[in-house]
C-alpha cells in the first residue's frame, strides 16, 4: 500500500512523529509493507517553527516539499493544491493521510479527492462552531470529502454523526499528539529551565537569567489573529501581564513570529523587552515547550494543542479565546482548562482562580500512547 501524508506547520509535526514510527514498526513485522511518502508544503520554514521539530522528533527529512511559504490564505492553498497535485499524479499513493487543522488539510485533501485518491484526516470532528476561524473551514471541507475520520474523543465523534456522516467512515482512535507526549517526557523531564530560558533568550531579562531548575513561574502564547491582528485586544491583554503578572511571579512568553511582528507594529515592543520580570523568548523546541508545561503554574494560551497537553499534565491552562474545537480539556469535562477569551477582568479573575489550584493530570479515553497504532490499522482494515 502506498500512503502519501502530509504537513505544513508546527503543529502537525507532533502529530505526524508517531505515525511514521508505526509504519516503520509496522514494516518490520509485516510482509504487506507500506511505502510511505512524506509532503512538507513548506507553510512553516523558519528552523525553529520546523527542522527544530523534524531533530527533536526524530522524524525523517521530508521526502517531498512544496515550499509554499508564507503568503494569505488563498495563495497558501493555492500554491498548495497546484503542486501537490504534481506530486498526485506522478506517485499515484493509495491513501492521503492529513493531520490536524491547517490549511495543508484543506488544500491536499480537496486535491487528493479530484485525482479519486483516498482520503483519511486524522484528529476529524473537531468543532468550535466559530467560522471566523480558518482552522474551522478547514476542518468542515476536509471532513465533508474525507473516507476515514479518525477522531481523537466521542464528542468529536457524535459531531461528524450529527453532520450525516455515515458510521463506517467514522473511527475513534484518541489522540494522537498525546503519543508524541508520552514518547518524550522522560526526555523532557531532565531539562533545565535555566537553560532553556538563557538558550532561546530574546530580551535582556532572560539572557542575563540566574535562576535554575524550581523556580515558580506563569507561561504564556499567543498567536491567533483574533487575539493578535488588532491593537485593542493585544495591548489590554500585555499590559495586564506586564502590570499585574510580572509583578508577582516571573513569566515566560514564547513568541510566535506573527505576535512579535504585531506587538512592534503596535509601538509595544521596546516595553515588552525591557520588563525585568518577563522573560521573552524565541519559539521552543517541543521538548523545551513540554518542560515548561510541565513545571508552570498556571498556562496562558490560545493554542490547541497546548489545552491538550495542559489536561493531561494537569496544568492549569486559561485559554484566551471565546470558544474551542476541544471541548474534552474544559474543566467541566474533567480537563485543565478554562475560556476566559480576552476580557481583562475575566482573565484577571481566572487567572487568580488558577494560582490556587493544584497539578490535576487527567487523562480522556484512549489519549494513552497508542493512537499512531490505531490509526494506521483503521486504514490498513479500511474496506
Ligand atoms: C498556522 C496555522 C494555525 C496554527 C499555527 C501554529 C493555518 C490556517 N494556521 O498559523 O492553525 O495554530 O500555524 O503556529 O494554517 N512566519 C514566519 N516563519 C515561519 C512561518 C510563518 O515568520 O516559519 C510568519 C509569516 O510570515 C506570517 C506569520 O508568521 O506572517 C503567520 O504564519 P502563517 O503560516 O500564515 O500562519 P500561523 O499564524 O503560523
Amino acid at each position: 500500500m502506498k500512503i502519501i501524508s502530509v504537513v505544513g506547520a508546527r503543529p502537525n509535526f507532533m502529530k505526524i512523529a508517531p505515525f511514521i514510527k508505526a509504519i516503520a514498526k509496522h514494516n518490520q513485522v509485516s510482509p504487506d509493507k507500506v511505502e510511505h511518502t512524506l509532503v512538507h508544503t513548506g507553510q512553516h520554514y523558519d528552523d525553529r517553527m520546523s527542522r527544530a521539530f523534524f531533530e527533536q522528533l526524530e522524524i525523517p527529512d521530508a521526502d517531498i516539499n512544496l515550499g509554499i511559504g508564507s503568503g494569505s490564505h488563498a495563495e497558501q492553498v493555492g500554491h498548495t493544491m497546484i503542486e501537490f497535485e504534481k506530486v498526485l499524479k506522478e506517485r499515484k499513493p493509495d491513501w492521503v493521510v492529513i493531520v490536524g487543522d491547517v490549511n495543508a488539510i484543506l488544500a491536499c485533501s480537496v486535491t487528493a479527492k479530484k485525482e479519486h485518491i483516498l482520503c483519511c484526516h486524522i484528529e476529524a470532528g473537531l468543532r468550535s462552531g466559530d467560522m471566523s476561524m480558518p482552522e474551522e473551514v478547514n476542518r468542515l471541507v476536509a471532513d465533508r470529502i474525507s473516507d476515514l475520520l479518525l477522531t481523537p474523543d466521542l464528542l468529536s465523534s457524535e459531531n461528524l454523526r450529527k453532520e450525516g456522516v455515515s458510521e463506517n467512515k467514522i473511527k475513534f482512535v484518541g489522540n494522537i499528539m498525546i503519543d508524541t507526549l508520552e514518547n518524550n517526557r522522560v526526555k523532557a523531564e531532565k531539562l533545565d529551565i535555566g537553560d532553556i530560558i538563557r538558550q532561546n533568550a530574546v530580551n535582556e531579562a532572560a539572557s542575563t537569567f540566574q535562576g535554575s531548575k524550581n523556580k515558580e513561574f506563569i507561561v504564556m502564547t499567543l498567536h491567533r489573529p483574533s487575539n493578535v491582528d488588532k491593537k485593542e485586544v493585544l495591548e489590554p491583554i500585555v499590559r495586564f501581564m506586564i502590570d499585574e503578572v510580572c509583578n508577582d511571579t516571573p513569566l515566560i512568553w514564547t513568541i510566535h513570529p506573527r505576535t512579535r511582528k504585531m506587538i512592534q507594529e503596535y509601538g509595544l515592543l521596546d516595553e515588552v523587552m525591557s520588563q525585568k520580570n518577563l522573560f521573552v523568548l524565541e519559539p521552543l523546541g517541543y521538548l523545551e515547550m513540554l518542560k515548561l508545561n510541565m513545571s508552570a503554574r498556571v498556562i496562558l494560551t490560545d493554542s490547541g494543542g497546548l489545552q491538550e497537553e495542559c489536561t493531561v499534565l494537569g496544568t492549569p491552562c486559561l485559554t484566551l479565546r471565546w470558544n474551542t474545537e476541544r471541548p474534552i480539556t474544559l474543566t467541566e469535562h474533567g480537563g485543565a482548562s478554562v475560556l476566559v477569551g480576552n476580557n481583562i477582568s475575566r482573565i484577571r479573575e481566572e487567572y487568580h482562580s488558577a494560582l490556587a489550584k493544584g497539578r490535576k493530570p487527567v487523562s480522556p479515553e484512549l489519549w494513552d500512547g497508542h493512537t499512531a497504532e490505531r490509526c494506521l490499522k483503521a486504514i490498513l482494515d479500511h474496506k
